[in-house]
């Protein structure tokens, strides 16, 4: 099977480049390369715009060849199934299930914890806790990163309970939460699926000094813990009526859909939270059931592959031309580079191409007044995507959306076209990938959808490069030498010890 796969790869190799502005001589493009998810009953849709990369009818039949000798259809089956798809910490990876898709007993027990998770988010909401008016949701990494991204694009206009999402162990960061806080009407959720990270465990013992020494009487009782190893927040002191378990088959950065989510229900009530997981699951349904280049997470990793493999780009960008989704790179950064950011395939072997491509991005329009500069005219060739909703998430004069699409439409058509000119300096080359993600309306179920829709994409990647996307090993080395500086008694290289002198840390 390896011999085929090689063969393949080779065969995607071979294609001639044909610049973008020969390929939209086929007038049936655009129609070709779009796609459309619908996100259920009274929702909108979301199109996938793919004509404005180098994707040819050759290019995808290899794709398609690649895909079947990778076992894509089976990998995929597994995935949805409950089957452990993440050999080295012999784990499934049952993200899908919080939506209701999967294994029937993991989606009843998801459905269960969700239930409990309502019953608690509306019990505050009722006002069992007293007036809350603030949460301390501390976290890090996917414990985070999801959570902050949904509320700050879809609690801006409609905020039940005012969120400050805490990642950093920098005291600063929470200094900046309490800032905003009143302590007699702030709740504290301590996310964390291990319930042992540093960061996380440390903010979490400042926030209960913090309303210790604001005069709570309980703070104990006002720690809410969102996490799979309930016995630790129990040892932890955590009361179990205010325990909100996930599933440890649901991995860290895909645990927005789980009781991580829990501040995104606070803040914007259930019903949203609810939308978001059918956003989602519209896009899990698309994924199960379309096969081949139709597939659109799966045509977007067909394009993915295309310039990181065969045209060697080492990084892709990302950018919203919506203010909602300023947090979506940073998002986008832990799913795509902690998941495939890896060097051996999944027997273990050393991979002999590159794997993910370095993920980064801004908003539109901003992001045209900084980098823009390089993608048109630099000598990296970036791959972008431009992200954006039709209706506006503003009120003000029609203006503001009108000119921030004709933006991100104008930089993909400028890309791809470029312009030539007698002075060198003032010369666009032109042929410059992008694709367009345009949603009706950039509404729960749209963000669902979209965060779904990177999970599969990420997915789709890791099957075609034949390596788990399920583990982390990565980020370990870092966190035990930390460990061993704070026990003292290790000596590290010259460069390091002296940094350690220097700050009184040796
Ligand atoms: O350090 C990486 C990591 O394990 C991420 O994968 C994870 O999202 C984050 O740390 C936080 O972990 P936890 O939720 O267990 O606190």
């Amino acid at each position: 099977m390896a011999d085929k796969i090689a063969a393949a790869w080779d065969k995607l190799g071979e294609h001639p480049h044909t610049p973008l502005a020969e390929l939209f001589a086929d007038e049936t493009r655009v129609a070709k390369l779009s796609g459309r998810i619908a996100l259920g009953e009274g929702q909108g849709s979301i199109l996938f715009d793919w004509s404005k990369t180098h994707l040819t009818d050759g290019i995808l039949r290899d794709f398609e060849e690649v895909a079947g000798h990778a076992g894509f259809i089976d990998a995929r089956d597994r995935l949805l199934s409950g089957a452990i798809v993440n050999p080295t910490e012999g784990r499934a990876a049952e993200h899908t299930a919080q939506r209701g898709i999967g294994k029937d007993s993991s989606v009843e027990e998801a459905f269960a914890l969700h239930q409990r998770m309502r019953l608690l988010v509306e019990a505050i909401h009722e006002g069992v806790f007293g007036e809350i008016k603030h949460l301390i949701h501390v976290g890090i990494g996917g414990s985070a990163l999801g959570p902050a991204l949904a509320i700050d694009a879809l609690a801006r206009d409609l905020s039940l309970v005012d969120v400050h999402v805490v990642s950093n162990i920098d005291g600063c960061a929470l200094e900046q939460a309490f800032a905003a806080c009143d302590p007699r009407t702030t709740l504290l959720a301590v996310a964390s699926k291990t319930f042992t990270t540093i960061e996380t465990m440390t903010n979490a013992q400042s926030v209960i000094r913090w309303l210790e020494a604001s005069g709570v009487s309980d703070p104990t009782g006002r720690v809410i813990a969102l996490t799979a190893s309930p016995e630790k927040a129990v040892e932890w002191g955590v009361d179990e009526t205010r325990i909100l378990p996930f599933s440890e088959s649901v991995g860290g950065r895909y645990s927005l859909w789980s009781s991580i989510g829990f501040p995104v229900a606070l803040a914007v009530g259930w019903d949203e939270f609810a939308a978001m997981l059918d956003g989602a699951r519209a896009v899990d349904e698309h994924f199960r059931d379309t096969d081949g280049r139709e597939n659109l997470p799966l045509r977007a990793a067909f394009a993915d592959q295309y310039y990181t493999r065969i045209r060697g780009c080492q990084t892709r960008a990302c950018f919203a031309y919506d203010e909602r989704l300023a947090l979506l790179p940073d998002y986008l950064q832990q799913l795509e580079m902690e998941s495939n950011g890896k060097s051996v395939t999944v027997e273990g072997k050393a991979v002999t191409a590159p794997t993910a491509p370095i993920t980064w991005g801004g908003v539109g329009t901003d992001a045209q007044h900084a980098v823009f500069q390089l993608l048109h005219q630099g000598t990296n060739l970036v791959p972008v995507d431009f992200i954006a909703s039709i209706a506006p998430g503003d009120e003000l004069d029609p203006a503001h959306h009108r000119i921030l699409l004709m933006n991100c439409f104008a930089q993909g058509a400028a890309l791809m076209a470029g312009r030539g000119s007698d002075d060198p300096a003032r010369s666009y080359p032109g042929d410059r990938p992008s694709a367009t993600i345009l949603c009706d309306d950039l509404d729960s179920a749209a963000l669902g959808a979209l965060i779904a829709f990177h999970e599969h994409r990420t997915f789709a990647n890791a099957v075609l490069m034949g390596i788990n996307p399920f583990d982390q090993f990565g980020v370990e080395l870092g966190k035990e030498i930390a460990k061993k500086i704070e026990k003292g008694g290790e000596s590290f290289d010259a460069s390091t010890e002296n940094l350690l002198a220097l700050a009184g840390l040796a």
